[in-house]
């Protein structure tokens, strides 16, 4: 019996997750979170003891005693979560992608010392984690992240001056929150990822490529030295990397359906256009700097996606103002969790500013 804490437990993933949860005889709730809304209903239809909304994570995990943590909280709220399974060994299973983000360097110090597992949920670095199991890492010539492209793909930029939130919020292959669907309408998520992927797998930045792939069938590729490139697909569902870190190393079955090549496959490939959607390049740039720099490019992100979704700036002003927020911090060494709340909130306080 696997006893699993699920954060973030009311937003998409969460949801997901409980339902998978519930599938497993193996596997228990024992904790619950949300950010604002009310869990005593879900709390009592799962028969879950510990249940939290908002406030610090350290408390509900001491006391649910989890052995496998899903970070599924939106933004840098999952920081805290994530540094306490990686520290006490417990398996982190992260879809909390902005957490590896803003701490990436702490969470692998934390990771070493507390030497648990760490699975992503991210469907493309589950497809990344997969395809290097077991694979001597010198072997290994880089990483190539997929993308969808987003609703506003082929796009120019004259074209997304007036777009709206609800169609940045229509995104053509994966139904998610409205935070990482407006990320991947910017393609900062495809940014965040990369910033991830360098962390949980510790390759160079400038071996980390991102490719558009619309249909959003290949979820990643690995390419070797030897020419090979493996690719890891499926329809786009999320069922499939959360039941693979709740159920590791079994691979437990799912509800998702098979590729069905009777109905034909397409599998087309596209770079990204850099220029109309800037912020990917900030966010490599951001990550190459290392330091503050990506807690300050994610917290600028998560301001001006809030902004944007509150009518209060305009699509394209999003990369604006994170390029402006980033070019006015000073950036500096993340030692320590206070470090990185400071370049939290600094990087807040100038994208507030920028976005008005
Ligand atoms: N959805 C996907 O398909 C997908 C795919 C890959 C990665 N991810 C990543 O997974 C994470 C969650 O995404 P999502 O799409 O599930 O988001 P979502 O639907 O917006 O759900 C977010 C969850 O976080 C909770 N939350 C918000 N602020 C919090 C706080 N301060 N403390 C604790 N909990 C808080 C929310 O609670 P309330 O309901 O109370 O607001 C909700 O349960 C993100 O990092 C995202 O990038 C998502």
């Amino acid at each position: 019996m696997k006893r699993v804490a699920i954060l973030g437990a009311t937003g998409s993933i969460g949801r997901q997750a409980i339902e998978i949860v519930t599938e497993h005889p193996e596997l228990e709730l024992c904790a619950l979170q949300s950010g604002s809304t009310p869990l005593e209903a879900l709390a009592a239809e799962h028969a879950v003891e510990h249940a939290q909304i908002g406030g610090d994570p350290v408390r509900l995990l001491e006391r649910g005693a989890p052995d496998i943590v899903l970070n599924a909280v939106v933004g840098f709220a999952g920081v805290r979560a994530t540094l306490w399974a990686l520290e006490h060994g417990v398996t982190l299973a992260l879809a909390n992608k902005e957490s590896l983000v803003a701490a990436g360097e702490l969470a692998v110090a934390a990771h070493e010392r507390g030497g648990g597992l760490l699975l992503p949920v991210d469907s493309e670095h589950s497809a990344l984690h997969q395809c290097l199991e077991g694979r001597d890492r010198a072997s290994v010539a880089g990483l190539v992240l997929t993308a969808s492209g987003g609703p506003f793909r082929g796009r120019t930029r004259d074209e997304l001056a007036d777009v709206t939130a609800a169609q940045a919020l229509a995104h053509p292959t994966w139904r998610m929150g409205p935070k990482i669907t407006v990320d991947s309408a910017t393609l900062a998520n495809k940014g965040l990822e990369l910033i991830e992927a360098h962390f949980l797998f510790g390759l160079p930045y400038e071996r980390i490529e991102v490719v558009l792939q619309p249909t959003s069938v290949v979820h990643a590729l690995v390419r070797f030295r030897d020419g090979a490139s493996l690719a890891h697909l499926g329809y786009p569902d999320m069922r499939v990397p959360i039941a693979f870190a709740l159920t590791y190393p079994e691979r437990a079955a799912t509800q998702v359906a098979p590729l069905d090549f009777s109905q034909g496959l397409v599998l087309e490939f596209e770079p990204p256009d850099l220029e109309t959607f800037p912020l990917l390049a900030l966010a490599r740039t951001a990550g190459e700097r290392g330091g503050t720099y990506p807690c300050a490019f994610n917290a600028a992100n998560e301001v001006a996606v809030a902004a944007f979704l509150e009518g209060r700036l305009p699509f394209l002003g999003i990369a604006a103002t994170v390029e402006e927020a980033l070019a006015e911090v000073a950036g500096a060494p993340a030692r320590d969790l206070a470090d990185l709340t400071e370049a939290d909130r600094e990087a807040r306080r100038l994208a507030e500013r920028a976005a008005v």
